[in-house]
């Protein structure tokens, strides 16, 4: 499958992983529009992943270019001219992108090295699991610019954190570190450096790569779904969801290696 080339991202294929490094670092990566349409056109490729049984990549790694940040928010050099129906669109088009991050059919890890502010804490946040390095920092910092998230910030910083200290960081716009960004479960593992957290990705994905990919896709729409729900209406979504996996292949290999004692080979269906 290719998943083309783009102006403002390096996509490279590291065994399993799809590794999107966004890549503007004079400006310490900040989403410009041209990124938030690279990233548009990448995740309509990424869309089709699984699809006839086909898993050329089993998750997706996204970083940031350079030693200092991951993404330092959304483009405020941009933000200076657009008007406010032009700001509206920017936030809806990168919100977009957030939520087909989060809908696609393989786990994207944030492999956080640097700076992750606004716009690219919100960014971290569509992706399934954040790893970061120590020297990672995080903040919703929109109120020092008279501004306020835009990129999903409002909502998934409080699914993540709750949301007394959701509203804490987003009313204060206070930047945290990696060891208070872990400790207050935004981030879900630490590494000493952007080597470390990057290579912690790639090992997480690998991990993956041996299970079965519809399992894990189905695991992924059913917690997002989910999540927002009452108990019971969960509760009811995963008893379908589970009906669903004994419908795959997947699972009749699974079952069948288990009592075998043998390794399973999932057909990826
Ligand atoms: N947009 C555009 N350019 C940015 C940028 C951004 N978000 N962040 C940094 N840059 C640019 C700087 O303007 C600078 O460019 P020049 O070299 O041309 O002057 C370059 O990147 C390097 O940045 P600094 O010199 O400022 O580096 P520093 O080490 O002194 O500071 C920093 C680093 C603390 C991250 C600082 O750059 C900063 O505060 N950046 C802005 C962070 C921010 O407010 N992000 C939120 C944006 S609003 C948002 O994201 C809204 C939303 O939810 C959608």
């Amino acid at each position: 499958m290719d998943f083309g080339t783009y102006e403002t991202l390096i996509v490279e294929q590291d065994d399993a992983a799809l590794v999107v490094t966004v890549d503007r670092p004079k400006a310490l990566n900040a989403l410009a529009g041209q990124v938030i349409d690279d990233l548009w056109a990448l995740t309509e490729a990424l869309m089709r992943v699984g699809e006839q049984g086909e898993w050329p990549v089993r998750g997706v790694v996204i970083t940031g270019s350079g030693e200092k940040a991951f993404v330092a928010g959304a483009d405020i050099v941009e933000m200076q001219g657009m008007t406010p129906e032009q700001g509206e669109a920017y936030s809806r088009r990168m919100q977009e992108v957030t939520t087909r991050l989060e809908a696609l059919p393989v786990p994207v890890v944030a492999a956080v090295n640097g700076f992750a502010l606004g716009g690219g804490c919100e960014l971290a946040m569509a992706c399934d699991f954040i790893y970061a390095s120590r020297n990672a920092k995080f903040g919703q910092p929109e109120v020092n610019l008279g501004l306020v998230p835009g990129f999903g910030g409002s909502v998934r910083l409080a699914d993540r954190v709750g949301i007394g200290m959701a509203r804490e960081l987003v009313y204060t716009g206070r930047p945290i570190d990696a060891e208070e960004a872990h400790r207050i479960g935004l981030v879900n593992r630490l590494y000493d450096d952007a080597a470390g957290v990057l290579e912690g990705a790639k090992a997480t994905v690998a991990e993956m790569a041996v299970k079965s990919p519809v399992a894990i896709r189905i695991c992924k729409e059913l917690m997002n779904e989910a999540a927002p729900l009452p108990t019971s209406d969960g509760l009811d979504l995963e008893a379908k969801a589970f009906k669903v996996a004994f419908c795959t292949e997947d699972k009749a290999e699974g079952v069948r290696a288990f009592i075998a004692k043998e390794k399973p080979a999932f057909p990826g269906r």
